[in-house]
Parts: structure tokens; C-alpha cells; sequence
């Protein structure tokens, strides 16, 4: 799928889709999963990736607490997804989102995604897990990482989750070490990454 998406990105020199006629009508935990067996033949992939808007607050808190209960399920327990999605209640969380710069991705109006950078740091990114493995993640990356050489960034860093390590390994990101955050008194393992931009 990701390597058919850039392909269409190359041919369409990364064009914005459309953005659908309705408007966004429910919060992305309640968004329809779009259906494999529904993706219209690419070039017509049906989501927009635009910059964050005050009113995505809600939707958003609803993508990440769902990427993190169900795609982290493979590699953290319970107690760990439990404290890790508590951070979207913590004071602040809905401030931080507008931070930086932060990329929604909407599939079919509806946010389903979205990444952020702080400047040199990415620190959010956030799929819903209806719409894992699309390449959505990486479309939303790229925004980030077009925004950082405009700045002139000479490098970027994250914190990878042990989901997201791959992600970032495939992105270019090269280990620099592995640590520990606490959340609610509960350990999360995580590895720092970076990826030279010069
Ligand atoms: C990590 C995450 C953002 C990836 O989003 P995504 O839209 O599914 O990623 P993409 O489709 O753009 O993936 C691009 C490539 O990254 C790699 N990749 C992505 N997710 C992967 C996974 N779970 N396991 C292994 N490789 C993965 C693959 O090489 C993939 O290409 P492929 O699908 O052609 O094999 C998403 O899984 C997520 O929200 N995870 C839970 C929350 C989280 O950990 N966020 C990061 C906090 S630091």
C-alpha cells in the first residue's frame, strides 16, 4: 500500500485530495472504518491532510485513545495503555495539541489521524486503528518533515513508542537509545530516535 501511495504522490507531486463536500459529523470513535474492501483506486484516496483546527480537540483525543488501547495491544499490557491513554485527560493535553505545528489527516470527513512537530521534536502521531497501514502516518509525517527543512532544521527527534519504532526506522530515524517514561506511577519503555535532515 505505502509503496502504491508514493508512487501517486510522485505522479501527483503530492497534490492535496479534495477535501470531501459534507462536513465532519461525529468524532473519529465513532467514524465508520473504512473498509478496504470500500478505498476507491488510487489516485482518489478519499482523505485531506490539512493543519490542525481549535474544533479538533475532541476527535483527535478520541484517535489517540483509540491508537493507543488497540494498536499498542501487541507490545504494552493493560495497566500500560491505561496510563499511557490517560494522558489525554491530564491538564493541558487539549492545549498541547495545538502546539507546533500539527497535521490532521480526515478520511471520508472525519479526523482519523494526525502528527505533530514541536520544533525539532516529533511528538505526536497518531493513527486510528480502522485506518492503520494505509501510509496515512507517513503522509503526515512528510508534512512535518517538509515544515523542518523550511525552518532549516538540520535533524529531527522523537521519542518512538514501541509500536512506533518501526514506523520511524522506515522513515529514516536511526536509534540513539533506549529509556523508560513514567505515567501514573507505570513504567513505559520507549527509544529515542533521530534522523539527520542535511
Ligand atoms: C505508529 C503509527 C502512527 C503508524 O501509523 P500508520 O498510518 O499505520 O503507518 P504507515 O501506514 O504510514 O506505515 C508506514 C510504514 O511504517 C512501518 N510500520 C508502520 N506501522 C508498523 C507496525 N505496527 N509494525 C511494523 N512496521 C510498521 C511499515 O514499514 C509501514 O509500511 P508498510 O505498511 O508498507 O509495511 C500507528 O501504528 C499508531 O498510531 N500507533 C499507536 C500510537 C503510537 O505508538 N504512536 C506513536 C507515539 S511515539
Amino acid at each position: 500500500m505505502i509503496r502504491a501511495l508514493w508512487r501517486w504522490l510522485t505522479n501527483a507531486g503530492r497534490e492535496t485530495p479534495p477535501a470531501p463536500a459534507a462536513p465532519p459529523a461525529e468524532p473519529a470513535s465513532t467514524a465508520p472504518a473504512p473498509d478496504a474492501t470500500d478505498t476507491p483506486a488510487l489516485p482518489g484516496l478519499p482523505f485531506l491532510i490539512r493543519p490542525f483546527e481549535p474544533h479538533d480537540g475532541p476527535a483527535l483525543t478520541a484517535v489517540f485513545q483509540a491508537a493507543v488501547h488497540t494498536t499498542a495491544t501487541d507490545h504494552y499490557d493493560a495497566d500500560q495503555r491505561a496510563a499511557w491513554a490517560a494522558g489525554a485527560d491530564a491538564p493541558g493535553f487539549q492545549a498541547a495539541l495545538a502546539d507546533g505545528l500539527t497535521m490532521v489527516a480526515e478520511w471520508d470527513g472525519r479526523p482519523a489521524a494526525f502528527a505533530q512537530l514541536v520544533e525539532r521534536r516529533v511528538t505526536f502521531v497518531y493513527v486510528h486503528p480502522d485506518a492503520a497501514r494505509l501510509g496515512i502516518a507517513t503522509l503526515l509525517y512528510h508534512h512535518l518533515e517538509d515544515e523542518a527543512r523550511i525552518q532549516g532544521l538540520d535533524e529531527l527527534v522523537t521519542e518512538a513508542s514501541l509500536v512506533a519504532r518501526d514506523f520511524f526506522a522506515f522513515l529514516g530515524f536511526e536509534v540513539d537509545g533506549e529509556e523508560s517514561v513514567q505515567r501514573q506511577g507505570v513504567s513505559l519503555p520507549r527509544t529515542r530516535m533521530r534522523k539527520r535532515l542535511a
